[in-house]
């Protein structure tokens, strides 16, 4: 068998890492949630639970990639048999599904930045979202990005990964800042940072309720955790570096990032006149399209900020496809190629069922973020403060030195905070969906 690959560089593992990170999570799904949960109240709320539950959080990933040098199920079985090797093909069931309907949406991002260039939407952006979101065209680009992921992908760690990131992830971070200074000049732009900046402690008080599993919710989504991407990628590390400093590095840069993208939208639809309070995919290229048509320079500036969102997707999107190509790879020792193909041709027909109709789309998103990424994160916390810490502690010390009382803290945050938060969620989720499959989804049924 060939040997295993690894990162070429440091910066390189960073910016993977970064770069899964930073996606269609940061841009429609955290200002919307900002929108929807109380503004400035639930952004504080997230930041919070960033810190508390998503750094211990990540490096429990991290402690089990770096130390088994394996995919999940892999790492899973190695440390604790075959039991929770089942958890690791959680992780794999859930990257497969979640880059399912995550590849239509990007189509449609694909899809916006060339109809932004030619103004396709300007006249009736509603009517036009309802024609291209679903159907031909959605299968079209669902399509053509799953082909560019696959291209990733089969090339492999150093020369596929790394060197796509090393464009991706600094070409965000340009587009994003540029944005934001264009956003600042416009005259929507004081009502809009009031809206998102100033706190109103009233609101927490009253909507705690939602906003603190909605909170919990996006810091695991953003930060790529609980489907075993960073298990991959920590997996690939070669020396042992400090596993502390790079996740605290990668979840500021994610939270910068989102935080910008805030900056961005904000003013865009304050100045347009468009409701941020409107959540949903669906919503976003509908209300966006509302704001570029109105904004000068609105086509421009469209295909912009759409190419930056398709270029974000991309880079999350080639993390979902690594981690069951890896578990193919290393599991059954099949090549990268033939492996990278199977999955992702896979991938590329189960989301034929949200491009063809949106309940779909509902229906998978619920189920993968929701219970199948919250379930595989609490059995992987679980499993690493309560069945394994010693050996996660050691991990975790190589390339830092004796953490001490540190080194406790960090498996009782997991073992008691991130557990608690987590099992909610997971019981907040199913609850959801049980009520999303007996009434949205039986309607549709018949
Ligand atoms: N973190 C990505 C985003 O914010 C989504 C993602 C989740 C990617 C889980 C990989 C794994 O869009």
């Amino acid at each position: 068998m060939p040997q295993r690959e690894t990162w070429a560089t440091r910066t390189g593992f960073i910016l993977a890492a970064v770069g899964s990170a930073v996606g269609l999570g940061n841009i429609w799904r955290f200002p919307f949630a900002v929108g929807q949960e109380g503004g400035a109240a639930f952004l504080l709320v997230y930041l919070l639970f960033v810190v508390l539950i998503g750094f211990p959080a990540m490096l429990v990933e991290f402690t089990l990639g770096r130390r088994t040098q394996k995919n999940p199920v892999g790492a899973l079985a190695q440390m604790g048999g075959r039991t929770w090797k089942l958890v690791g093909l959680v992780f794999v069931v859930t990257g497969f599904t979640i880059l399912s309907y995550y590849s239509v949406i990007a189509g449609w991002t694909i899809r916006y930045t060339f109809a932004s260039l030619t103004g396709a939407y300007t006249a009736d952006p509603e009517a036009y979202f309802g024609a291209v979101s679903v159907g031909f065209d959605a299968v079209a680009f669902h399509a053509l990005f799953m082909v560019l992921v696959i291209g990733v992908i089969a090339l492999g760690v150093r020369s596929g990964i790394e060197l796509a990131v090393k464009f991706m992830v600094p070409a965000i971070i340009a587009l994003g800042i540029g944005l934001a200074a264009y956003a600042f000049t416009l005259d929507g732009a004081g009502a809009a940072y009031q809206f998102y900046l100033s706190p109103d402690l009233d609101v927490l008080a009253a909507e705690w309720q939602s906003i603190l599993p909605a909170a919990a919710g996006q810091a695991f989504f953003t930060l790529s955790l609980g489907m075993g991407v960073m298990i991959t990628y920590s997996s690939y590390l070669a020396e042992d570096r400090n596993l502390a400093s790079d996740g605290a590095i990668i979840i500021g840069f994610d939270t910068a990032i989102a935080f910008l993208m805030g900056l961005i939208l904000f003013p865009f639809l304050f100045t347009a006149g468009v409701d941020p309070g409107e959540g949903g995919p669906g919503t976003l290229f509908i209300s966006l399209a509302a704001a570029f048509a109105e904004l000068p320079a609105g086509n421009i500036l469209g295909a912009v900020f759409f190419g930056t969102v398709a270029i974000a997707a991309l880079s999350s999107a080639i993390s979902l496809l690594e981690v069951p190509v890896s578990y193919v790879i290393d599991e059954f020792g099949v090549d990268r190629m033939t492996a990278t193909l199977g999955v992702g041709g896979l991938v590329f027909v189960l989301g034929l069922a949200p491009a063809l109709d949106l309940i779909f789309l509902d229906l998978f998103d619920l189920f993968a973020d929701a219970i199948l990424l919250v379930l595989g994160g609490l059995l992987v916390s679980i499993f690493v403060s309560w069945i394994v810490p010693d050996e996660a502690l050691d991990e975790l010390q190589k390339g830092i030195g004796e953490l001490g009382s540190i080194g406790t803290a960090w498996v009782w945050a997991v073992r008691i905070p991130v557990v608690l938060v987590l099992a909610f969620s997971l019981y907040l989720g199913i609850v959801g969906y049980i009520e999303f499959l007996t009434t949205d989804f039986a309607d549709w049924l018949g």
